[in-house]
């Protein structure tokens, strides 16, 4: 490794001790999805014009480079990531390099995806579920026909197969009651640790619902983000609205190499907060 790339590393690990950064690398696969919620960030459906898909063998060459430089996990988001057919063998090869967390609706596990996953069971991997209510009708209003049947279906299956499975909740109402939820998601076996919560943000098409909060710089921990538009602060940050990607929190226009996305990154304003003057309370 060069002087300058040892550089880079100490400079990364330097900023994760200090809390200034995480040491996740997030890949936006896809913005191509079968849904349509309604506060969704990326403005994702089932009839969108430019898919964004990032291209599979980057996929897993920026993980390898990742853990090269430092990086310690991984998370995938969407769009929806089981749109693209490869993705299953693209989440084996991935989650082989670092721990990994795929996040998904939970509507497309066919048994063909199932039986590729079941190459998981044993890797440091988990698929992370939207869940918004115990309810059916609630969780469905905001997030479409038949979605929490599915989760609830899904769990199991993903389970006996030895998979970890993560439940997500999203909340649109801040005061909303969640001890059934936490009860389902118990029931189901997925303990207290593997369940998050979280507000709706105000990007994407929760600015078009008139739904979410403004996201305050600081919220969110930064957590390098590639994209098929660049490299982005967070994961919050490549959202779509009206179509357009929002570029107010792009880093970089370009992807790759990615220990030049990671000088961008480790160069922003914002990845040298640090201190209680810091509140991170979007994830
Ligand atoms: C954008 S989705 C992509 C993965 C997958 N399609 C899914 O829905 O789980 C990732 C997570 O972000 C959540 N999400 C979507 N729009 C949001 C918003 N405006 N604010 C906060 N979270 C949001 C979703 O509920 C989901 O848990
Ligand atoms: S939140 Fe997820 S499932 Fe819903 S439209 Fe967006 S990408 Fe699709």
């Amino acid at each position: 490794m060069s002087v300058t790339a040892s550089d880079q590393v100490a400079s990364f690990a330097g900023a994760v001790a200090e809390g200034r950064v995480g040491d996740r690398l997030w890949l936006y696969a896809t913005y191509h999805c079968n849904l349509t919620c309604s506060y969704c960030l990326t403005e994702s459906h089932p009839r969108i014009a430019d898919r964004r898909a990032l291209d599979p063998a980057l996929m897993v060459q920026s993980v390898r480079d990742a853990s090269a430089l430092g990086f310690r996990s991984v998370g995938i988001t969407g769009g929806e990531v089981f749109m693209l057919p490869s993705f299953p063998r693209t989440l084996v090869a991935i989650a082989q390099i670092l721990p990994t967390i795929a996040l998904s609706n939970g509507m497309l596990f066919t048994d063909r995806v199932l039986d590729e996953l079941v190459l998981l069971a044993g890797l440091d991997c988990a698929i992370q579920l939207s869940l918004d209510s115990h309810d059916p009708v609630a969780n469905d209003r905001f997030r479409g026909p038949g979605c929490f049947d599915h989760v609830v279906a899904a769990i199991p299956r993903l389970r006996e197969r030895g998979i970890r499975v993560r439940v997500a909740t999203t909340v649109v109402d801040v005061d909303a009651n969640l001890d059934a939820l936490c009860t389902l998601h118990r029931s189901l076996g997925v303990p207290d640790e593997d369940h998050i919560v979280r507000s709706v943000v105000r990007r994407g098409r929760a600015v078009s619902e008139d739904l979410g909060f403004d996201l305050e710089d600081g919220a969110t921990l930064p957590e390098l983000t590639l994209t098929a538009d660049g490299s982005f602060l967070h994961p919050f940050a490549p959202t779509v609205h009206d179509g357009v990607i929002d570029t107010d929190l792009r880093i970089s226009d370009r992807v790759g190499p990615l220990h030049e996305a990671l000088a961008a990154f480790l160069s922003h304003e914002q990845t040298q907060l640090r201190g209680s003057d810091v509140v991170r309370n979007v994830r």
